[in-house]
């Protein structure tokens, strides 16, 4: 089990490393690209090889070992249900950061691209954080509903 514990952490640091990068590169680069940076297939960006290439199998290596370390150790605590709806959150972001490396390589589409790659990094790191604590802290949440639980 800890060898899938691992290859979990593992998976989702690099998720979560790549995912972050995605809006600060996206964010930082200039609004209208000088022609040097400018691609002879504008769909062939840095941003998309990271979000198809890294964040994603990444994102999948992560969900795939939780799910297996979930299924070994047979845990349904309320912390771990909330972790799990705060990933399914995470991914929703995931796949926002897709959405603004769609944006960054399209000509008329890069307005707003700043503020919207500020806010998804904001938010990632709200989520990332409050998903480490759950996972950690393990909070006996008293308060949710479990009855409904085998
Ligand atoms: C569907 C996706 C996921 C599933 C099913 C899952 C499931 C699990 C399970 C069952 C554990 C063992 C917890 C324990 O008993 O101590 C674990 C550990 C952990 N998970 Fe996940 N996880 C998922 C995604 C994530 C994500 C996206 C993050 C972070 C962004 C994350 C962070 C962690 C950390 C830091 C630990 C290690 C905790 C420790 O040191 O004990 N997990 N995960």
């Amino acid at each position: 089990m800890v060898w899938f514990l691992l290859l979990h952490m593992a998976a989702l640091l690099i998720w979560a490393a790549a995912l972050l990068y995605i809006p600060i590169m996206v964010g930082a680069s200039p609004e209208t690209p000088p022609d040097i940076d400018k691609k002879p297939k504008p769909y062939d960006s840095v941003g998309r090889f990271l979000f198809t290439q890294v964040a994603t199998p990444a994102a999948l290596a992560a969900i795939i070992t939780g799910t297996i370390v979930f299924l070994l150790n047979r845990t349904v605590d309320p912390w771990l249900i909330m972790k799990l709806t705060l990933v399914t959150a995470l991914a929703m972001a995931h796949t926002m950061a897709g959405v603004i490396v769609l944006r960054a390589e399209q000509e008329g589409k890069r307005r707003y691209i700043r503020i919207l790659s500020g806010i998804l990094l904001v938010v990632l790191c709200l989520l990332m954080t409050a998903i480490v604590w759950f996972v950690l802290a393990k909070p006996s949440m008293e308060w949710l509903p479990m009855e409904w639980l085998p």
